[in-house]
C-alpha cells in the first residue's frame, strides 16, 4: 500500500542545500511536487530557478512548474552568499545547461492559484528568504487557511546565527518578509501552526565524507567516492554516476566553506532536513511557543525571538523543532537518494 502523496510548493534560493533537499524529495514517492518558486538568497534568483531547472533535467524528473519569484527582498537590499555555496551557488558542480523552461508565471502566482484549487492540502516548504510568500499572503490574506501548513528552514533561537551573531540566513536576508509571514500565519488552529526548523537543530545534521561514501555505494557509483580533507580545494569528482559525481563537486564545496569556518570538513544539510520534517513531521520533536522577528535592533535586526512561557501573552505561533535523531534523517536520505541515483545509472 503506497503511502498518501503530500502535495508541497517548495521556495527555495537553491543553494547547495536547497539542492539536496531537492533530490530528497525527487527521492521520496510520497512527495508531490507541484511547484518550486525560486527567490533570491544564497544567489540571485535566476541563477536560483536555472539551478532547479538543471537538477531536474538531470534526474529525469517529472514535469514541474518552476516559477521565478522576488528578486530582491521586500525593503532590505539584497545580500547574497556566493562564497558559501559557489558562483552559481551549487558549489563545483557544473550542471549540464537545462533544456527545460522558467513558468510564465510568477512565484506569487504560483502559490495562491494551487493553494486556492486545493484548499488544505498542500504544505509549503521554505528553504530560503521568505520574501515570495510574504508577498502571497500580502496579495491573498487567507493562503495561510487555504494552504494545509508550512515548514520553514530558518531562524535561530536558544543558538548563535550563521549570518550575524543573533541571526541565521534565511531570516537575515528578508527580516520584514519573515514577521510578515510570522504574524500572517498566527492565528491557524494548534495542528497547523508553522513547523521552524532552526539552526538550533539543522546545525546538528552534519554530512560527513563517509555519508557520501555511503551514498556512492548505494547508488553503485564506482570507484568509491572518497572526499577528503588533504584533498586539493576544487577536486573534482571522478564519480561514474551522474547525480553522486554533481553532488559531491557540491558538498566538496560546502564542506570546504564549513572547514574554513572552523567547523570541520563537514555540511549542515540545513533544507533537506527540513524537507524530511515537511514530509513526515514525525521526525522532528516539536514544542509550540510565539515566534517573532526583531525588525529595530541596530545590533539584532533579524533576530528570531521565541516566547515559550507566554511571557507576552500571545499565543503561540510556531511549533519549533527542538530535537530530532540525525542517524534517522541520513539512514532515510542514504537510502532514499542513493536509490534515486542508482534509478539513474
Ligand atoms: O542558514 C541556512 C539557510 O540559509 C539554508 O537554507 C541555506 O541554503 C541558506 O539559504
Ligand atoms: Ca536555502
Amino acid at each position: 500500500m503506497a503511502a498518501p502523496r503530500i502535495p508541497l510548493i517548495v521556495d527555495v534560493d537553491t543553494g547547495i542545500d536547497d539542492s539536496l533537499a531537492l533530490l530528497y524529495l525527487l527521492a521520496s514517492p510520497e512527495a508531490e511536487l507541484i511547484g518550486i518558486t525560486c527567490t533570491a538568497g544564497n544567489v540571485n534568483a535566476r541563477q536560483v530557478a536555472i539551478n532547479n531547472l538543471a537538477w531536474l533535467e538531470l534526474c529525469n524528473a517529472p514535469e514541474v512548474e518552476v516559477a521565478l519569484g522576488a528578486e530582491v527582498p521586500i525593503i532590505t537590499a539584497l545580500m547574497t552568499t556566493e562564497e558559501t555555496h559557489g558562483p552559481q551557488g551549487i558549489g563545483y558542480a557544473e550542471l549540464p545547461a537545462p533544456t527545460r523552461r522558467l513558468s510564465a508565471r510568477h512565484a506569487i502566482e504560483v502559490w495562491i492559484d494551487n493553494a486556492r484549487r486545493r484548499p488544505s492540502e498542500i504544505t509549503g516548504l521554505i528553504t530560503g528568504p521568505l520574501t515570495n510568500l510574504a508577498l502571497a499572503v500580502k496579495l491573498e490574506p487567507e493562503l495561510p487557511r487555504l494552504l494545509k501548513r508550512i515548514v520553514v528552514m530558518g531562524g535561530a533561537f536558544n543558538h548563535p546565527g550563521n549570518t550575524t551573531p543573533t541571526t541565521e540566513w534565511n531570516i537575515a536576508v528578508d527580516p520584514d518578509a519573515a514577521k510578515i509571514v510570522f504574524d500572517a500565519f498566527s492565528e491557524l488552529p494548534d495542528d497547523r501552526r508553522p513547523v521552524i526548523c532552526a539552526l538550533d537543530v539543522t546545525e546538528r545534521i552534519e554530512l560527513h565524507p563517509h555519508h557520501v561514501a555511503e551514498l556512492a555505494r548505494v547508488a553503485g557509483s564506482t570507484p568509491d567516492e572518497v572526499l577528503h580533507p588533504d584533498d586539493e580545494p576544487g577536486t573534482r569528482s571522478t564519480a561514474s554516476n551522474r547525480v553522486i559525481r554533481h553532488l559531491s563537486d557540491a558538498v566538496r564545496f560546502y564542506m570546504e566553506f564549513h572547514r574554513r569556518y572552523d567547523q570541520g570538513y563537514l555540511a549542515h544539510l540545513h533544507d533537506p532536513f527540513a524537507a524530511a520534517v515537511a514530509l513526515d513531521p514525525g521526525l522532528a520533536t516539536l514544542r509550540p511557543a510565539t515566534v517573532d522577528v526583531e525588525l529595530a535592533g541596530t545590533l539584532t535586526r533579524g533576530q528570531t525571538v521565541a516566547d515559550w512561557r507566554g511571557m507576552w501573552g500571545r499565543r503561540p505561533n510556531a511549533d519549533i523543532v527542538v530535537d530530532t535523531d540525525p542517524d534517522e534523517f541520513f539512514r532515510r536520505t542514504i537510502e532514499r537518494v542513493g536509490a534515486l541515483a542508482r534509478s539513474l545509472n
